[in-house]
């Protein structure tokens, strides 16, 4: 038996350790918003968070995860919609077929969640998720958008006379 947590659930499952988690979360969870490209961790379609770091699950064996928090794209904010990348995405209208999309916003919520105020350096070294539609630099735009966002949301929260 492996338990984990996706998406804030518990599960307790029967199957392969060996078995990769891209095939759990789609097949046993009916999670199919976590893409299956390569097979191979080379072009990101699959990436999830595990602890919190972007993990390719078609390579990540079920014994990996392990009483580990999973989130994947359906987890990513309550709505669906409104994480500031979720919001970024819309407004620029990042997408071309959308195939490789729930990965590149999972790689780029890892990216911020570490790096609130990544540059273009940052984006470029750590966004190495493949899209065949060449959508790279809407993706790149709508990251910096989602960072500023980020930034004014924490800014409102702390109010007026606090600092961090
Ligand atoms: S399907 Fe996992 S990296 Fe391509
Ligand atoms: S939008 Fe088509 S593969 Fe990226």
């Amino acid at each position: 038996m492996t338990t984990l947590t996706v998406n804030g659930t518990r599960h307790t499952l029967d199957i392969e350790p060996d078995t990769p988690l891209l095939w759990v979360l789609r097949d046993q969870l009916n999670l199919t918003g976590t893409k299956y490209g390569c097979g191979i961790a080379q072009c990101g379609a699959c990436t999830v968070h595990v602890g919190g770091q972007a993990m390719r699950a078609c390579v990540t064996p079920l014994s990996a995860v392990q009483d580990q928090e999973v989130t994947t794209i359906e987890g990513l904010s309550d709505d669906g919609l409104s994480h500031p990348l979720q919001v970024a995405w819309r407004e620029i209208d990042v997408p071309q077929c959308g195939y490789c999309q729930p990965g590149q916003i999972m790689a780029a919520a890892a990216l911020l969640a570490s790096n609130p105020s990544p540059n273009e350096g940052d984006i470029a070294s750590s966004m190495n998720n493949l899209c065949r539609c060449g959508a790279y630099v809407r993706i790149r735009q709508a990251i910096v958008n989602a960072a500023s966002t980020q930034s004014q949301n924490q800014s409102q929260n702390q109010g007026p006379g606090e600092t961090s």
